[in-house]
């Protein structure tokens, strides 16, 4: 008997990490796995692409939530996943990362039965086993709507898969039973050093006119770096200042556009070069050929530890110390002159730049020899 699990993926940052997950469910004669797409991004730039440059199948199930406040979001996700759980009656459900839908499908899944009960080392159960990949990043930030999700998301998970050694930490002082947690790596990096030779072949330097080593690529799309106009200003008056030195390269997030343009910020065409939302193969090769990458995106700090480029995080804490700790990753915070003191600094080329342990392409695979395990099926 075919173990069925339900693997979701609903905004950008997922469908970097679903994909090493469905090609390893895929080799396992163990396990079907279908994909959910929840549907939480739609534009083609941040969401076909990812699937067209990455090979992800198409999704069995697409629940087409769209946009919304938090609390709609959230609840159109759960309402829509609900009858999918009804009908495809899987014995587990695997979420990834920390955005509105991983939190949405967690929950409808913590509460379903399944019409038959079935065997794991948890016992017999009825529930759906709930995998949560990412597990144990912690912010400390309780401002921020992913630190809510991940901390929920975990509480109800019963696999907790952790990327970051810092993760294990955390989920052991909040006291999660250690036959919960598995410290497996970080599956972003398996997508990303399988298509690091695509990447490295793409032509984004020659079709945006830069140099390798010649500009800095800039992305900025946290709800507190850009909803506050003054702080949006702020930010982006301090990175005109690097701008001096060499070209910005600055895909802009729908949100940060619409921020932008509601709060008639102007930036210097000759000194930024503004741009849609990149595809992954041409965004991996502009960071991996930048001189800096200023960034409060959380992934990105672990793909440039992982590429060996230096980072200088425009955010207050990272839930991934790892990637300050032995990465090339400085944490500036939104403050001008530590903005301005970190960009020497990583220029300068102060950073450790160890790749952490695990972040080795194999990540996907071990999670599923670990599910394995728990489903008494190797
Ligand atoms: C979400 C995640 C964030 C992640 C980011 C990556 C949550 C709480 N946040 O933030 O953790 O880092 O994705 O991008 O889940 N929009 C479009 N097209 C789309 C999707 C969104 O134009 O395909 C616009 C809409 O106006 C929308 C806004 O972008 O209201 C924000 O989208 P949303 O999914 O709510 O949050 P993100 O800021 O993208």
């Amino acid at each position: 008997m075919a173990f069925k699990i339900l693997c979701v993926a609903g905004a950008r940052p997922n469908f970097m990490k679903i994909a090493p997950l469905l090609r390893a469910f895929d080799a396992h004669p163990a396990f079907e796995a279908k994909l959910v797409h929840t549907g939480q991004h739609y534009d083609d730039n941040l969401s076909k692409i990812f699937f067209d440059e990455l090979q992800i199948p198409r999704p069995d199930r697409e629940l087409e939530v769209g946009s919304g406040s938090h609390a709609k979001q959230t609840a159109e996700v759960m309402q829509r996943f609900d009858p999918v759980l009804a009908e495809e009656q899987p014995h587990g459900v695997l979420v990834v990362g920390d955005v509105n839908s991983t939190i949405a499908c967690a929950l409808v899944v913590a509460k379903f039965f399944r019409n038959e009960p079935f065997e794991s080392t948890f016992g017999k159960r009825q529930r759906p086993l709930m995998i949560h990949v990412e597990a144990g990043l912690r912010s400390g930030d309780w401002d921020m709507p992913e630190e809510i999700n991940r901390i929920l998301t975990d509480s109800i998970s019963d696999l907790l898969y952790v990327s970051d050694p810092a993760g294990m930490d955390n989920l052991r002082k909040e006291g999660v039973d250690e036959k919960r947690i598995e410290f497996v790596g970080n599956v972003m990096i398996d997508t990303l050093l399988a298509a690091k030779d695509k990447a490295m072949a793409s032509p984004v330097l020659e079709d945006m006119g830069l140099e390798q080593g010649k500009f800095g690529l800039v992305t900025l799309h946290r709800p507190s770096n850009v909803d506050d106009p003054e702080m949006l200003r702020y930010i982006l008056g301090t990175l005109d200042e690097i701008a001096k030195d060499f070209p910005l390269v600055f895909p802009v997030h729908p949100r940060t556009r619409a921020r932008i343009d509601d709060a008639g910020i102007k930036l210097d065409e000759g000194k930024w070069i503004m741009a849609k939302p990149i595809g992954y193969l041409d965004f991996m090769k502009l960071t991996a050929t930048a001189k800096v990458v200023l960034t409060d995106s959380g992934g990105i700090q672990e793909e440039t530890t992982v590429l060996g480029v230096l980072s200088n995080n425009v955010w207050w804490n990272t839930e991934r110390p790892v990637t300050v700790v032995e990465g090339t990753n400085f944490l500036a915070g939104t403050n001008r002159e530590k903005i301005l003191e970190g960009y020497k600094r990583v220029v300068a080329g102060e950073a450790a730049g160890r790749v952490p342990r695990f972040w080795d392409g194999k990540s996907a695979t071990r999670i599923v020899e670990h599910m394995a395990k728990v489903l008494r099926v190797e």
